[in-house]
């Protein structure tokens, strides 16, 4: 289940229909997949398209967009820092960008146009995001800096970072919740993962 925190707020939002209540004004939509007894987390990339080409079909068409792909990052990945470099720095894209987590953990933070809080949401296997085009945001993965997930996209160009130049994201850590942070949940938030960007 994602986890949504407003920092400035000091408010952390878990229970699926309340993330999805206050992601829609921002045009976010949540949703659940089941990952459990559907498909091996580690299956090949072709397997998992296989696995929900339902689900995908009906987000291509309710999205428009035209291909869908699986990215496997762990922390073997060759200059795997350089590659988060290209993501935690404010940026936009010229088109949504889609992705369902089956494996790991990662954290987008997103800048409101409209002046409302920076908030982040945390996804976790099983959870479905879109960040609008347009939006501000940045991403980064959690400590055990390992995501699996499919993208959607209408074309893969439209997924290049349009930096905005803003520093803001140095000011946010990527503060993850995850399973320390259920275990602690209400007692000491001093118990959640950090990273350094
Ligand atoms: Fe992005």
């Amino acid at each position: 289940m994602a986890h949504i925190r407003i920092p400035s707020a000091d408010r952390v939002i878990d229970d699926a229909d309340s993330i999805r209540r206050f992601l829609l004004p921002y045009g976010i939509h949540y949703d659940r997949w089941a990952v459990e007894g559907r498909i091996d987390r580690d299956a090949t990339q072709e397997e998992i398209l296989a696995a929900y080409a339902p689900e995908v079909e009906a987000l291509k068409q309710r999205g428009g967009y035209i291909t869908a792909d699986v990215v496997n990052v762990t922390p073997d990945v060759p200059n795997l820092q350089e590659m988060l470099n290209k993501f935690n720095q404010e940026h936009r894209h010229a088109e949504d960008e889609v992705r369902f987590i089956v494996k790991g953990r990662g954290i987008f933070y997103i800048h409101p146009e409209n002046g409302d809080a920076v908030f982040s949401i945390e996804v976790e296997e099983g959870d479905l995001i879109n960040v609008p085009a347009g939006t501000k945001h940045w991403f980064d993965l959690c400590a055990d800096r390992t995501i699996r997930a499919i993208r959607l996209f209408k074309e893969k160009a439209g997924w290049t970072p349009l930096y905005t130049g803003d520093a803001i994201a140095s000011g946010y850590q990527p503060l993850c919740f995850g399973p320390n942070y259920i275990a602690a949940k209400g007692i000491q938030i001093e118990h959640a993962v950090s990273i350094a960007a």
